[in-house]
């Protein structure tokens, strides 16, 4: 970490200088204690325009990004199956991580990742925007003070679109380097909500296939029943085939109380006992700032990273645990695995 003057300034570089980098330089410019000092990608052009925007330093292998010494932070933006090796490096090196989403596509990579971190003493946390958003933030301490009573049902609906030429590249729809499709790609945001409010899914029950997408791997549909460890049942459906997309949505509902958020909207928020709060929570979180992803990877606020990266690197300095940190991002990973070999085998999965 450099000393400058007052302000102590976390060193950050990163690591893949593709669509969503170019959102996590913009998250680092917002932070004050933070500075974006280098950038890597295979392709060197990609990275040498993505250093020159910035004014850093390109480098053209992970491997070197690495070895820079002036650098505390690095963040992994290579496609999903390629989050292990870089995050290794970077234990490896002494660096921390703070790795896009899905952590990496498999329990085992997610593992080989964490043990690295925890063998080099260095620390590492996933990228979920929307477990920053204000309603859903509501909707967890609601959650936690038991205001729906007993909770008896969770859903995740994530109807996107992506068109043909999302597919057409290298990696979008495959096994090897998405890890999947509809859902480890896009609806894990709101899977992970799913995860960091409800107790760990007990089993999954699931169908997928590519209706939409002929021409990719993995899937662009899945529907899965969970049952949860409390006896609580629950729904996922996800797609990246439904034209034009439409608002994910998070259901929990129990014996004293319903909440529905669509995006960064609360619907619903009803409960036995209304408190004198409630009203003005439904008006503060009626309107959504429309930037959701569901049509056009591009279309999102970089709010979230922001806040994401700013709590990562606050809890860096007062040595506390980051509610993303550890193995909070390899529920989702581990979820959705289960309910991709229960879809393959036609069978219920235990996780
Ligand atoms: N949090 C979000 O809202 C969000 C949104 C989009 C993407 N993502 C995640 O970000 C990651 C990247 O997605 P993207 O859309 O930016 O992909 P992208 O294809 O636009 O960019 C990936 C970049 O990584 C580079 N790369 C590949 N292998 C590399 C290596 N070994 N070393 C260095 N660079 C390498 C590629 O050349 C490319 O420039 C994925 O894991 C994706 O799931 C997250």
């Amino acid at each position: 970490m450099e000393g400058s003057g007052k302000i102590k300034k976390w060193n950050i570089g990163i690591i893949g200088a593709g669509l969503i980098a170019d959102f996590h330089a913009k998250a680092i410019a917002d932070i004050d204690n933070a500075q974006l000092i280098a950038v890597c990608d295979i392709n060197k052009a990609r990275a040498d325009e993505m250093a020159a925007k910035h004014n850093c330093k390109s480098y053209n292998s992970y491997q070197e990004l690495c070895q820079d010494k002036e650098i505390d932070i690095v963040t992994i933006a290579t496609p999903s199956g390629l989050h292990m090796e870089p995050s290794i490096a970077a234990a490896e090196t002494g660096k921390h991580v703070i790795c896009e989403k899905p952590m990496e596509i498999t329990t085992e990579r997610v593992d080989a990742i964490l043990e690295a971190h925890k063998k080099a003493g260095t620390r590492i946390c996933t990228i979920f925007p929307s477990r920053f958003h204000k309603a859903f933030r509501a909707t967890k301490d609601a959650v936690a003070r038991g205001r729906l009573g007993r909770v008896t049902f969770a859903s995740v609906i994530a109807p996107f679109w992506r068109n043909e030429e999302y597919y057409n590249d290298t990696w979008h729809g495959t096994w090897k380097l998405d890890g999947g499709g509809a859902l480890m790609n896009q609806s894990i945001h709101t899977i992970d909500l799913l995860c960091a409010v409800m107790p760990k899914v007990e089993s999954v029950q699931a169908y997928m296939d590519s209706l939409a997408h002929t021409q990719i791997e993995a899937e662009d549909t899945a529907v899965a029943a969970l049952r949860f460890v409390d006896g609580t049942l629950g729904l996922i459906y996800g797609t990246t085939g439904s034209y034009p997309g439409n608002q994910k949505s998070f259901t929990i509902t129990g014996t004293d109380g319903t909440v529905v958020l669509c995006d960064d909207m609360i619907v619903t928020w009803q409960f036995r006992n209304e408190l004198p709060e409630d009203e003005q929570i439904r008006q503060n979180f009626a309107k959504t700032n429309g930037k959701s992803g569901i049509a056009d990877p591009a279309d999102i606020s970089y709010q979230g990273h922001v806040d994401n990266f700013k709590g990562f690197i606050d809890c860096l300095e007062s040595g506390e645990k980051f509610e993303l940190e550890d193995d909070e991002g390899r529920k989702s990973v581990q979820l959705i695995r289960a309910i991709y070999q229960s879809a393959k085998n036609l069978k219920m999965v235990k996780l």
